[in-house]
């Protein structure tokens, strides 16, 4: 029996998840654990969204909904990025409700790309964007994402890898995993270059909430871009509801024309009810999603507060999402090395920069979605720590 591929060989399973079995061994074992290797909110999901999806279903909500979503949901989503976001949208053509943020990814990467055809990735990123340009046949070219340059793209950096083949650039602001937030003036310089090489842009925003005194720019709101971005967002950080599976894809009527072939084929629908609870969260999103952003904010200040008083440990400010990527290079450890003697000596775990591709080589990803005391008492144990070395 041939089994397949050569392709599916070089998707890789999440780095994550390995340092996450050792601190669930140790835990096991009785040791304290602090958990700073996950990358998703703490928090539940407010009271009222669970109580919608509860209405609706007991209401007999329990059927497919249209290819493209509920339309209540459609309609609150249109009517969010219209007036938050500045991108014109049209809740019956140009919005397909997914199964999270990670599904919107996949519709994009399987319906636009053709075998071969090559996507830039600023790297490090979301471990799962090259995987989803692997899966329809395309070819991820990762492009640094440098420290000294703020973890922003670099335009020469980009320009240096586009080919004749290249089709698509993928971008996420506010950023996984390095907190950083693109500011207008590069997102512009990414509109320009998209616009002067003829590329889909892919703009995961699904962090755009979680922001701290910045402003957070959708990229199909800059002139010209709403015909080539396709816009990926989701509840599931915004309203701690990862585990709902609700997200949802912007785009030209066209594309979006294509990307529910896919999306008929792949789910359906998201889940009839959950897609209720999303629908009373969006309309809802400022009231819902501020506690969680002040929370974020506080341990934030926490987290950088206790950084800058670690020797040997530089940092990017974080300014979104709940991430922050310091360097390691004045070490001298590799990053599994430095990872395991974190959790192993002060049981800690931040997951290394390399999980997140080639040039995040050198950096951890430290998340700051646990609680405020074990940030505290986790990061007094990472300075002893690293003190030792
Ligand atoms: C940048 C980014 N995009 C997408 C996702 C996945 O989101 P969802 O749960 O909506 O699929 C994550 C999850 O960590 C992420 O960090």
């Amino acid at each position: 029996m041939r089994l397949p591929t050569e392709k599916m060989k070089k998707i890789q399973r999440a780095g994550i998840r390995k340092i996450f079995d050792r601190a669930t061994a140790y835990e096991n074992e009785g040791r304290k654990i602090y958990h700073m290797e996950i990358g998703r909110p703490d928090f539940d999901t407010p009271d009222a969204v669970k109580e919608a999806a509860i209405r609706s279903l007991k209401a007999g909500n329990v059927h497919y909904t249209s290819n493209y979503g509920l339309e209540s949901l459609r309609e609150a989503i249109a009517g969010k990025l219209v007036s938050e976001n500045k991108i014109d949208a049209d809740p019956e053509r140009e919005l397909i409700v997914t199964a999270g943020a990670v599904e919107a990814l996949a519709l994009s990467t399987m319906a636009l790309l053709e075998p071969e055809d090559e996507v830039l990735v600023p790297n490090p990123c979301f471990t799962s964007y090259e995987n989803q340009v692997i899966h329809p046949c395309g070819v991820p070219v990762p492009v640094p994402l440098r420290a000294e340059n703020g973890f922003m793209p670099a335009l020469e950096d980009l320009e240096a890898r586009l080919t004749a083949k290249t089709r698509m650039l993928i971008i996420n602001t506010p950023h996984n995993p390095t907190g950083v937030v693109y500011s207008r003036k590069v997102m512009e310089q990414l509109a320009s270059f998209a616009v002067n090489n003829d590329l889909l842009v892919v703009s995961d925003e699904c962090y755009e909430k979680i922001i701290f005194d910045r402003e957070h720019v959708s990229m199909a709101s800059l002139p010209g871009m709403k015909e080539r971005t396709i816009t990926v967002n989701s509840g599931s950080k915004t309203f701690s509801m990862t585990g709902w599976r609700v997200g949802f894809v912007h785009s030209s009527a066209e594309i979006i024309d294509y990307m529910l072939r896919v999306h008929q084929d792949l789910v359906i629908c998201p889940t009839a009810f959950a897609q209720e609870g999303a629908a009373y969260a969006w309309k809802n999103t400022a009231a819902l999603a501020a506690p969680m952003v002040e929370a974020f904010k506080q341990r934030r200040d926490l987290v950088i507060e206790h950084l800058d008083q670690i020797k040997n440990l530089d940092y990017v400010r974080p300014e979104g999402g709940f991430y922050v990527f310091p360097s390691i290079g004045k070490l001298g450890l590799g990053d599994w090395e430095f990872c395991h003697y974190l959790l192993d000596e002060a049981g800690v775990a931040v997951v290394p920069g390399l999980a997140f591709g080639q040039f995040g080589e050198g950096c951890f990803r430290l998340a700051y979605s646990c609680s405020m005391e074990d940030l505290k008492d986790g990061l007094g144990a990472m300075k002893k720590a690293l003190e030792k070395l």
